[in-house]
């Protein structure tokens, strides 16, 4: 069984991808959604938020993980992850190989949280494969809370005049590709799509989602289900959920995440 998690819907890019590929796979998903935002945290609140989720899947049975989260993937998951006995794949890697190979200008933008942005994470790794490359990085962080509260319509007023400012920056360099480098962003990828016609998009959940897809081995035992779970009352994750991944009814259980504390 694959884990997946985040702070709140946005690890749903990477599972909806992940799903696709894999469609036999069991998937449990937990979104923090009673600690959104998790771009505002400090390292040491990651790094305890990313044990607890990790301890709450593995009570669960996961044998892989997914941190679908660009935050978690960019701050702390390289200091964290050793210390478990199962894979645990990030974002970062795959969405900056993607860029890198879709890139014709190299000239590439990165959007993410302030903690995404702040930590560099995409960076080097783009100029690690590309050191030619232009990065030009934008912190978002009002996507993340737009998103939560459902403000996904591809004409919802407020998302695009948020999106026309952040956007901006990315603009005027004449970046060709642009990173979503959290994976709430793929759900106005519309949206920003509209404003940046000729940009190629990349999504940072699908992104890794492939890359789990090449490591892990298929498994003949397994059965396709899907578990969600969040930490706040779940009807707000239900419906936009149910919304973004195409109509599937999504029925999270909340569970208390500071239980998984005494694991750590
Ligand atoms: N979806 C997460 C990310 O990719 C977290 C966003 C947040 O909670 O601030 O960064």
């Amino acid at each position: 069984m694959i884990g997946i998690f985040d702070s709140g819907l946005g690890g749903l890019s990477a599972y909806k991808e992940l799903r696709a590929l894999r469609p036999e796979e069991d998937y449990l998903y937990f979104g923090d959604t009673g600690r959104v935002p998790y771009g505002t945290r400090s390292k040491a609140t990651l790094e305890k938020y990313t044990r607890q989720d990790i301890a709450f899947l593995r009570a669960r049975g996961v044998d892989a993980i997914l941190a679908a989260c660009g935050t978690v993937s960019s701050v702390v998951l390289d200091d964290v992850k050793d210390e478990y006995d199962l894979p645990i794949f990030g974002v970062v890697d795959a969405a900056a190989d993607a860029a890198v190979a879709a890139t014709k200008n190299e000239k590439i933008g990165v959007l993410g949280t302030g903690a995404t942005i702040s930590s560099r994470a995409f960076e080097r790794k783009i100029r690690a494969k590309d050191p030619d490359a232009l990065v030009v990085a934008r912190a978002c962080p009002l996507f993340v809370p737009l998103v939560e509260n459902g403000y996904v319509a591809r004409d919802c007023e407020v998302t695009r005049l948020v999106a026309r400012d952040y956007l901006a920056d990315v603009k005027a360099a004449g970046v060709d590709t642009l990173i979503l480098g959290c994976t709430h962003f793929p759900l106005i990828a519309d949206i920003i799509a509209d404003l940046l016609p000729k940009v190629t998009l990349i999504n940072a959940g699908a992104a890794a989602a492939h890359a789990v897809a090449r490591a892990l081995p298929r498994r003949a035992d397994t059965g396709g289900s899907a578990a969600f779970f969040v930490s706040d009352d779940p009807a707000n994750f239900d419906e936009v959920a149910r919304i973004f991944l195409g109509g599937d009814t999504i029925s999270a259980e909340k569970v208390d995440i500071d239980t998984f504390a005494a694991e750590i």
